[in-house]
């Protein structure tokens, strides 16, 4: 039932360029320029017409929320919350007819989430799920949705659940910006071109799992943790911190890389493991600063690049490095060796990585 690897989460994390693949499946087609979603359609002017969009969801389905503020602010300019679900729901929120709440949820089973609906309704909002779980109790309680095609997610830790829930919210993304003109043909295009070529590319990615096994030896025994990132890198930044402390209990916190210096930067010294996702984007530069920051202050700096940097891997102690592609898709590639770096560490330390002390798959309590 692991198919023949050690762990489910191995397997899973492994499956992703599939579940990727499915998840776009039959709702994109570069070539012939096809992009639909049967869920959006029926709020297709709902959608375009919204004042707001909030988002809401719990730890790892949160931060693929996140990553969708950037997107849909950047390709449909609307503007975007993302809201913890069990704060929102006890918040007395300002709601109205004229907001949309997309509820992220891979079982659909949150108690947190759930109840957020529910205020949500009875305020009026039009409320769309995107869950992996089919007929799950979160997927009935939405006006619309779109089941995200990751197959059933059975380590504790998620980790295919969060590639395709950002796959859905792009292509999200990309039907409502270009319904309300705000994401021009030509760049349309040239984005479904690339996210068609995500799933080979995350197959490279996956490739790194030996180099990657290395770096995990070298730091299995550290007690912390900083993990640091911007734009469309920094929700990837915190889903990395999260993977690692919950299954290998190791301390870690993420941060925008330019945060730092507001005070986590404290906290380095030569035993303070960085890392650091600095690929080629809109914000690399910036990056680039931080890294020195940290290198200034003796940190030992792991950074996830984009293939053929010269810079960073002139600065960083470990460099791993992914193929290039669009900032907007940057972090269905970059969380893959975070996936892989906290998977072989935890399993170093012997921990019990499908099933880490303390946590249930989902939280059906609040
Ligand atoms: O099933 P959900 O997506 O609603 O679950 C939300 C969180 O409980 C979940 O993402 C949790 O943080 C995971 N253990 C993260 O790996």
């Amino acid at each position: 039932e692991k198919g023949g690897y050690e762990h489910f989460m191995l397997k899973e994390i492994f499956e992703q360029p599939r579940s990727i693949l499915d998840s776009m499946r039959g709702r994109m087609i570069a070539e012939s320029n096809h992009l639909m979603m049967s869920g959006i359609r029926e709020f297709e002017n709902k959608f375009v017409n919204a004042n707001r969009i909030i988002i809401v969801a719990c730890g790892t389905s949160w931060h693929a929320g996140l990553v969708a503020e950037y997107l849909i602010e950047d390709l449909a300019r609307i503007p975007v919350e993302v809201e913890y679900a069990s704060e929102f729901r006890y918040r007395n929120p300002i709601l109205n007819e004229k907001d949309i709440v997309i509820a992220i949820s891979q079982s659909g089973e949150t108690a947190d989430t759930l109840a957020a609906i529910e205020l949500a309704k009875s305020k009026g909002a039009t409320i769309f799920g995107i869950c992996n779980v089919v007929g799950s109790s979160i997927a009935r309680a939405t006006d619309a949705g779109a089941y995200t095609h990751a197959g059933p997610e059975i380590g504790v830790a998620s980790t295919k659940a969060f590639t395709a829930q950002v796959t859905v919210l792009t292509l999200i993304a990309m039907i409502i910006g270009s319904k309300r003109g705000t994401l021009e043909t030509t760049k349309l295009h040239e984005l479904m071109v690339e996210l068609e070529t995500i799933p080979s590319k995350v197959e490279e990615a996956l490739q790194l799992n030996d180099q990657i096994i290395k770096i995990a030896e070298q730091y299995k025994d550290v007690a912390n943790c900083i993990y640091l990132g911007r734009g469309y890198n920094f929700p990837v930044a915190l889903e990395g911190a999260l993977k690692l402390k919950e299954i290998s209990y190791i301390h870690a916190e993420g941060y925008p890389a330019a945060e730092m210096k507001h005070g986590p930067i404290a906290l380095i010294d030569e035993q303070m493991p960085v890392v650091v996702i600095a690929t080629k984007d809109s914000s690399y530069e910036k990056v680039v600063s931080n890294v020195q920051e940290v290198k200034a202050r003796k940190g030992k700096v792991i950074a996830i690049v984009t293939e053929g940097d010269t810079t960073i891997p002139a600065m960083a102690d470990h460099v791993i490095e992914i193929p290039e592609t669009s900032e907007h898709l940057m972090p269905l590639l970059s969380v893959i060796p975070l996936q892989l770096l906290s998977y072989h560490i935890a399993v170093m330390r012997g921990c019990n990585v499908d099933q880490p002390r303390n946590l249930a798959k989902s939280v059906t309590v609040e």
